[in-house]
């Protein structure tokens, strides 16, 4: 299932540099990416701190927190990801660690522990259990030190693509859903080969238990209604790169920071 997953991303690692939804070129030129400038901002002043970056793609978030002053370690399975974030980091003249590693195996790959770990945007739903992921937070991080995270919300997961119609299930299931679309959401017409993947639904109160149980202190957790693309394909752009559900409001990301207590 790893080896499914870790495909997709491999062919789509060139698509996304290409991608206007990543908008490389600006992020060169000193802008945060537009699909998590307001992570960056939300995640506080990480001036001087040592921050590792989990699921982190080909950097450029990673390289944003750096840009704010972190130290910063990226780590993610795809080797072209991984290549990737360490050519953009050189390009842009960054100093950045970047790991290839299962995130499961992130405590022997990375073998120490950091002030923050910073993941999300679509990276909890290749996972088969938030439990599991939740121990490998807590082992990442020194005691008071802090996980923030930011997530596509689980109620937008929901539904079928392009209607509001629900189809998938909320609580993490034993079984993966298993897709198989070409293209990718930064660039839904591309020709791709590998379009099988595995992934899973986790529910909010799953992911916030699953890290009380590892041991964290939860601190905030904020539900948003804007979103920085058409997700579920029925979002309405309210101004450029704000989108919200056409009617009323619905839940579409939320952020979270919880903290390893000291001693
Ligand atoms: C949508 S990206 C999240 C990063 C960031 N929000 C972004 O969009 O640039 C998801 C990342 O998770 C990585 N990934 C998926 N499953 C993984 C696993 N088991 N271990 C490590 N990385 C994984 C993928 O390679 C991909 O780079």
């Amino acid at each position: 299932m790893t080896d499914l997953n870790r495909q997709w991303w491999d062919e789509r690692v060139p698509l996304h540099l290409a991608s206007e939804f990543y908008d490389v070129g600006s992020f060169r030129a000193g802008q945060d990416p537009p699909h998590s400038a307001w992570t960056v901002d939300e995640v506080g002043d990480v001036t001087g701190v040592d921050l590792v970056h989990l699921q982190c793609h080909f950097g450029m978030d990673t390289l944003s927190l750096a840009r704010r002053g972190a130290r910063v370690t990226g780590l993610d399975f795809s080797a072209p990801a991984v290549e990737a974030a360490r050519r953009l980091a050189a390009d842009v003249g960054i100093e950045a660690t970047f790991v290839e590693a299962d995130v499961h195996d992130a405590a022997a790959a990375l073998g120490r522990t950091f002030d923050v770990v910073y993941t999300g945007i679509g990276a909890l739903g290749w996972l088969p259990s938030v439990q599991r992921w939740a121990g490998v937070v807590a082992s990442l991080l020194r005691p008071g030190g802090f996980l923030y995270l930011a997530e596509i919300h689980p109620f937008a997961t929901l539904f079928a693509d392009g209607e509001q119609r629900i189809a998938y299930p909320y609580l993490e299931q034993p079984e993966p859903l298993v897709f198989d679309e070409p293209g990718t959401y930064a660039d839904r017409g591309a020709a791709t080969v590998h379009n099988r993947t595995v992934e899973w639904s986790h529910g909010l109160g799953e992911v916030v238990t699953a890290l009380i149980e590892a041991g964290l202190a939860l601190e905030w957790l904020r539900e948003r209604v804007e979103l920085f693309y058409d997700f579920t394909g029925w979002l309405v752009e309210r101004s450029p790169g704000v989108w919200t559900a056409p009617d009323g409001e619905v839940p579409l990301l939320y952020s979270l920071r919880a903290r390893k207590p000291v001693g």
